[in-house]
């Protein structure tokens, strides 16, 4: 307990406090004056500028989404409406081995580059002058942000990127990693089961992984396989973070295709055994169905795909490659071939392994949500409501204290987000006030763009970003650096 300051800015009164650290809930106030939290405990003589009744309510620290492709978001459309509303202040960008920078194009990007949009958007060469356009123009939220390999090769392999890079071009990569990660990266991301980096091999990784860590930095992972090597990917990427000796982030963790459902009793395993030997984290969305661009040799008969957007036939977005395929009068491969360039819902995930992965105490929560699909996956605004609402209250697989650790205190300790993601006195006052008796994801596959229920207010470094249902309009978003 610290002495009651006699002036703060910010009041919360008779608020349920839930710090991020997992330990259980207490009644309190909670007061913050600038961009801090000032005080915690029984503030009935602290006088505040505003005051916010909470009783009935949740105050914890504001979520942090473990994994984005927020990095068109950012700079685009700041006000990160699909974030606030559900209580994220923080995001992690650049996921996937996607970055927007450092990289600039005159021509359509290829795949996976496009599910940030088209090549007006890439046009930062470097990654701190991305870093600057963020800090003269911020957005609601603040971001950690990854440098990603597959734009890197665009970069450096004059647009032949079936193979391994050679020598000269894996010493530009090099270069350019540790460029990003002097101008505010947290670390190198990577997509090795898309086509543009799928031909890199293991060592061509670790090399720019060691130049990540020679930084500080951490290695996130899309790893190689989600389906019948699943086991062997996840090996390859605890390889790569050994022998480059910085830490993993295993993203988005899933066994996929029916045949491999249950799968993830074993590589749960596989990860927990790793964790006695090195520093690993991993992150998880809370659904059943998977999204990323459309890949036409994963519509085989018989597995529901929903498609997200199309460049060529945009009308198609929101509805099955088999309805498509039908009213077209061919098989749906062919369908998905001439709807690509497109991004798609895939639903081949079983929910026992999603309830098994997220029950995992060291998962966190990652929306992986694609703002700029036309039909978006629901993650984009359902995560966070949909693990406090429908998994934490409802199915009970953890405590709400869980839940809210999962998306805080957890997150903030594995990028090193320093005085975030705990209630703690001196502490960025990133905050959320929500109703945990009401709240719950309201974004579905069939009506993927709406705002949860049950978020009352949300606050990034001292400042109202969500409020009565809507944005504030206010933009006090930072780049986060990564303390180690
Ligand atoms: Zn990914
Ligand atoms: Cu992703």
């Amino acid at each position: 307990m610290q002495d009651a300051p006699a002036r703060a800015d910010l009041v919360f009164r008779g608020a349920t406090l839930i710090d991020g650290s997992g330990a259980d809930r207490v009644a309190g106030d909670l007061a913050v004056s600038g961009d801090r939290i000032v005080a915690i405990g029984d503030l009935g003589r602290t006088a505040a500028t505003d005051e916010i009744d909470a009783s009935g309510l949740v105050l914890c620290p504001g979520f942090i989404d473990a994994h984005t492709h927020d990095d068109r978001a950012l700079v685009e459309t700041p006000d990160m409406s699909a974030k606030i509303s559900q209580g994220v202040t923080s995001v992690v960008a650049g996921n996937c081995g996607i970055s927007l920078a450092p990289l600039t194009l005159d021509s359509w990007p290829p795949d996976p580059l496009h599910l940030l949009g088209d090549q007006t958007y890439y046009r930062f060469d470097t990654f701190g002058g991305f870093v600057e356009h963020f800090d003269a123009a911020p957005s609601a939220v603040n971001a950690g942000l990854l440098v990603g390999h597959t734009t890197l090769r665009h970069r450096h392999m004059a647009g032949r990127l079936d193979r391994p890079a050679n020598d000269a071009e894996l010493a530009r990569m090099e270069t350019d990693v540790g460029a990003a990660m002097a101008d505010g990266a947290i670390g190198l991301s990577t997509g090795l089961d898309y086509a543009e980096a799928v031909e890199a091999p293991t060592e061509e990784v670790t090399v720019l992984a060691q130049a990540a860590g020679r930084h500080g930095g951490l290695y996130a992972s899309h790893t190689r396989d989600y389906f019948d090597d699943v086991e062997g990917a996840i090996d390859e990427a605890i390889g790569i973070a050994r022998d480059a000796r910085l830490p993993l982030v295993l993203s988005h963790h899933q066994v996929s295709g029916a045949a491999n459902f249950g799968r993830s009793k074993r590589t749960l395993a596989l990860i927990d055994d790793a964790m006695t030997r090195q520093e690993i984290g991993l992150d998880v969305y809370p659904y059943n169905a998977s999204s990323k661009t459309l890949d036409p040799q994963r519509c085989q008969p018989g597995v529901r795909v929903l498609i997200t957007w199309s460049d060529s036939h945009p009308a198609m977005a929101g509805r099955e490659i088999a309805d498509i395929a039908a009213e077209w009068g061919c098989p749906p491969i062919e369908a998905a071939t001439r709807l690509v360039p497109a991004g798609a819902v895939y639903f081949q995930l079983d929910e026992a392994d999603v309830q098994r992965i997220l029950a995992y105490p060291r998962t966190m929560i990652g929306s992986d949500g694609l703002p700029y699909d036309a039909f978006p996956h629901p993650r984009l605004w359902g995560t966070f409501p949909r693990v406090l609402g429908h998994y934490a209250r409802d199915l009970n697989l953890f405590t709400l204290e869980e839940a809210v650790h999962r998306m805080t205190g957890l997150p903030a300790a594995t990028f090193g987000f320093a005085d975030r993601g705990l209630l703690r006195v001196g502490g960025h006052a990133d905050l959320v006030l929500f109703d945990p008796d009401t709240i719950r994801d309201r974004a579905t596959y069939t009506d993927p763009k709406q705002p949860a229920d049950g978020i009352h207010s949300v606050f990034v470094n001292g400042e109202a970003v969500w409020q009565a249902g809507r944005e504030t309009g206010a933009r006090p978003g930072r780049v986060l650096q990564r303390t180690s």
